[in-house]
């Protein structure tokens, strides 16, 4: 009864906003670019974590689409957590940080990966020590902030590198434009049968997900490797649901799922239809949606380059 409520639910949502609900992105106006370079040297920046040998870019390169493509990445004296690394793109858009949401905002979420035993391993004190004692970074903080060096300077920096992490594609030229050329016409298809199967009821708004929680397994139990929402919350109905990731540049940032445990597109494309929306999806039109996927692939920023 649950279920087909559920069904009912999110195929109502579908058909309320279905033509407008995907927005195209552009390379933002809003960004203060000398604040993002120099976040961008801390986010490559090795020193700011304990021992000196991981940074910010070793799990999230930019020059990647902001993933390692490993199915766990490798912290401070070898160690792992229990998610996959997610990517950094289009984080800026994203409703709340984290498959679990558990930081607000980019400044909020950047605070965890230095002070994370499995990710950088180190204190605040001792990375205001760093960063006071290097040349180039007492002057573009004096230059850039009252205030100075100090942790919220730092983190807001490194959060403004990442708001310049906006890749368009040929897919928001064909949003904006309405210009058909722009897209392979099995790309078209695709994005049709997105739309039609209600991928698009979660994957949705201007990253094709990131703004909203949705539990994982809804017509058929998937235990991964966090409870998520649930480790926030701690309510029961929480249990297992998760940020929806975005599509954007999805082609790149295999593997999938907050556990990466799948590898392939076709794959995951198939996992979804099944525990998502109890649906087997034929094999064409699978690979139509794939093909769909290569429209999201989008422009490495400037600053990445
Ligand atoms: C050892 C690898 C590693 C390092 C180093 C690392 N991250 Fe991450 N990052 C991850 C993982 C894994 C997650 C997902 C954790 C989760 O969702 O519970 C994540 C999540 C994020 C997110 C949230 C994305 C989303 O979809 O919600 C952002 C933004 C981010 N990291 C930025 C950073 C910044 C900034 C730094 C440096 C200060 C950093 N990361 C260092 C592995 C890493
Ligand atoms: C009821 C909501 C819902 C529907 C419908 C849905 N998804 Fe998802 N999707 C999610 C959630 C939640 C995640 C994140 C799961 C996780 O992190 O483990 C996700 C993850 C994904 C991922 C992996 C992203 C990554 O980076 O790991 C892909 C690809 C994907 N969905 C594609 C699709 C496609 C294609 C459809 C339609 C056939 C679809 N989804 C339908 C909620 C949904």
């Amino acid at each position: 009864m649950k279920i087909i409520l559920l069904y009912l639910y999110l195929s109502l949502w579908l058909f309320a906003f279905e033509a407008n609900i995907i927005k195209p992105v552009s390379t933002p106006d809003d960004l203060n670019i000398r604040k993002v370079y120099l976040g961008k040297d801390l986010f490559r920046d090795a020193s700011l974590s304990r021992d000196g040998t991981i940074s910010c870019a070793s799990c999230h390169p930019s020059d990647m689409f902001g993933v390692d493509n490993f199915t766990r990445s490798v912290g401070v004296d070898g160690k792992t957590g229990d998610i996959n690394t997610p990517t950094t793109y289009h984080s800026r858009y994203f409703f709340a940080q984290f498959q679990d949401g558990r930081a607000k905002d980019l400044q909020e979420q950047a605070l965890g990966p230095i002070t994370n035993p499995v990710e950088m391993d180190n204190t605040i004190e001792n990375v205001l020590k760093y960063v006071k004692s290097n040349n180039h970074y007492i002057v573009q903080f004096r230059n850039l902030y009252n205030d100075g060096i100090t942790i919220e300077n730092i983190v807001d920096a490194i959060a403004e590198f990442e708001k310049a992490l906006v890749s368009p594609s040929r897919f928001d030229e064909y949003l904006k434009t309405g210009d058909k050329s722009v897209m392979r016409d099995v790309e078209l298809e695709g994005f049709e049968l997105f739309k039609s199967y209600g991928c698009i009821a979660c994957h949705n708004g201007i990253s094709l997900g990131g703004n909203l929680f949705q539990k994982l397994g809804i017509f058929k139990p998937y235990e991964g490797t966090s409870l998520g929402r649930f480790n926030v919350t701690g309510e029961e109905q929480d249990k297992y649901y998760y940020k929806v990731s975005t599509l954007r540049n999805i082609y790149w940032t295999h593997p999938y799922l907050h556990d990466g445990s799948i590898e392939k597109t076709y794959d995951v494309i198939e996992f979804m239809g099944e525990y998502q929306l109890g649906v087997d999806i034929p094999d064409e039109d699978i690979k139509k949606i794939e093909q769909f996927f290569h429209s999201l692939t989008g422009e490495l920023p400037n600053v990445v380059k």
